[in-house]
């Protein structure tokens, strides 16, 4: 118990307590303090997120979005594109804590392994059959096969994909507690850096050689 009789390390102890405890429960973007606030690219001033279009100038249309309307092209090397609905294409996510990914898949094709570092996700087939996977932080591997109307969830900040294991195309839409989730592919991110993670660290990391590495390396440095 804490009262003023306490000694000054406890006082101390508790303020930090008190000061870190809003931060570490946050689970998603902070709550918008305000109705809503369609991102103004212009201004040069950016507080963790965009600053708000003069509300005068807000028109119907920034709250409408039809971007995730048409086909992704699948041609590349994975055979599914995503197109993100998020608040740089849809200014008017701007503080809402939320955002879209339509998902196109080829036949075979693959939404690589990737993680959000700022939200959680939720998926719901539409079309064709996915196999969903994720890996926890303890190395357990969770999946399953999906067919159209099913839903997934995905944790904030772990590794998954989807692979489209049907017989044509496949076609789902995906959702985020972030109006910018952010994308962390782990191939592109270890093999396709800028500048290059040294040899020396992916060698050691995956008990490889150089040649392995290399090989990687050259489907992935952009
Ligand atoms: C799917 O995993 C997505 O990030 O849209
Ligand atoms: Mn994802």
């Amino acid at each position: 118990m804490i009262s003023l009789s306490s000694s000054p390390f406890q006082l101390i102890f508790c303020l930090m307590v008190l000061l870190i405890l809003p931060f570490s429960s946050r689970s998603a973007d902070p709550d918008a303090l305000q109705d809503f606030c369609v991102a103004d690219f212009n201004s040069s001033i950016s507080v963790n997120g965009f600053s708000c279009k003069p509300a005068e100038q807000v028109v119907s249309d920034d709250f409408f979005f039809d971007g995730l309307r048409k086909e992704g092209n699948t041609s590349n090397v994975f055979g599914a594109t995503v197109t993100p609905a998020n608040v740089f294409t849809f200014p008017g996510l701007n503080t809402m804590g939320l955002s879209t990914n339509r998902v196109d898949f080829g036949p075979g094709g693959l939404n690589p392994p990737h993680s959000h570092p700022r939200a959680s996700e939720s998926g719901i087939v539409i079309a064709g059959k996915l196999l969903v996977g994720f890996i926890t932080s303890d190395n357990v591997f969770h999946s399953k096969v999906l067919s159209p109307g099913e839903m997934f969830v995905i944790p904030k900040g772990l590794v998954h994909f989807q692979l489209n294991v049907g017989e044509g195309k496949a076609l789902a839409f995906t959702s985020f507690n972030s109006h910018f989730p952010g994308v962390v592919i782990a191939s592109t991110n270890l093999f396709g850096s800028t500048p290059s993670i040294p040899n020396s660290v992916l060698t050691k990391a995956f008990q490889v050689g150089d040649d392995v590495i290399n090989g990687i390396r050259s489907k992935f440095d952009s």
